[in-house]
């Protein structure tokens, strides 16, 4: 089923926003155009995501369009890790357009106002309308498909990460792993490896990543 996925033609965008003294700040994909007049986008954003909580309280938000040439650390940055640990934003050369952070080297720089919301268990889908546009470069966007298959290692790299195995463990490897005790479990977005004392089923359903701050319902067994 997942694999199906993989054939969405989704691109990849930086999502930034205020933040009291500082700024936000997450990598998305789940992100399309519901209409051109007015230009209405629809942002799909995990409940657990930092980002996602400074949206609710500020109702706008900031969006870079990723070219394919990006520099990996910027995917990583945004990526793999969370505001609430990380000043994201000063890691990286930004620019600032009314009071919002954009990527330098972004596609196409846009502000955009929420509008409406729909809040599911596990993400909430903000839908929005831009306001202002920035930044309009010629190149190639940057896809989840590229990323997929040329930049992840980069970008794991560009953050000092290890990269991983196969994410791909079918319930019944699953189950058997679990029986025979193996411990260590990935997270599907950062690719973090937990493999601590506390066996992973038994920490609370509170319990987060520590790189990129997403729940436990995104690892898997390895
Ligand atoms: C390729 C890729 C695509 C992602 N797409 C989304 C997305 O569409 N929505 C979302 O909420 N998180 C998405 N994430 C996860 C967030 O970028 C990640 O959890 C980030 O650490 C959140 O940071 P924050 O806690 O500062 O908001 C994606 C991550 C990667 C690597």
């Amino acid at each position: 089923m997942q694999e199906a996925l993989y054939t969405f033609t989704n691109g990849l965008y930086v999502i930034g926003v205020f933040d009291k003294k500082y700024y936000a700040g997450a990598l998305v994909d789940s992100i399309t155009q519901i209409s051109a007049t007015p230009f209405l986008v629809m942002l799909s954003m995990m409940n657990s995501s930092y980002t996602k909580s400074c949206i609710d309280k500020e109702k706008e938000f900031s969006l870079s369009v990723l070219p394919e040439d990006v520099d990996p650390f910027v995917v990583a940055n945004f990526g793999f890790q969370s505001s609430s640990n990380v000043k994201k934003w000063e890691q990286i050369d930004y620019e600032k357009h009314d009071s919002l952070p954009f990527i330098k080297e972004a596609l196409a720089q846009i502000k955009l106002k929420v509008i409406d919301k729909i809040i599911y268990p596990h993400n909430t889908i903000f839908i929005s309308e831009a306001i202002a546009c920035y930044q309009i470069r010629n190149g190639r966007p940057l896809t989840y498909k590229y990323y997929r298959e040329n930049l992840k290692p980069l970008c794991q790299k560009a953050l000092g990460m290890k990269a991983n195995c196969s994410l791909k463990t079918n319930p019944k490897e699953k189950s058997e792993k679990i029986a025979n005790h193996s411990k260590k479990w990935v997270c599907s977005i950062c690719q973090y490896v937990y493999d601590d004392k506390i066996p992973f089923e038994d920490l609370d359903a509170s319990w987060r990543c520590p790189f990129c701050g997403v729940s436990k319902e995104m690892f898997e067994l390895i």
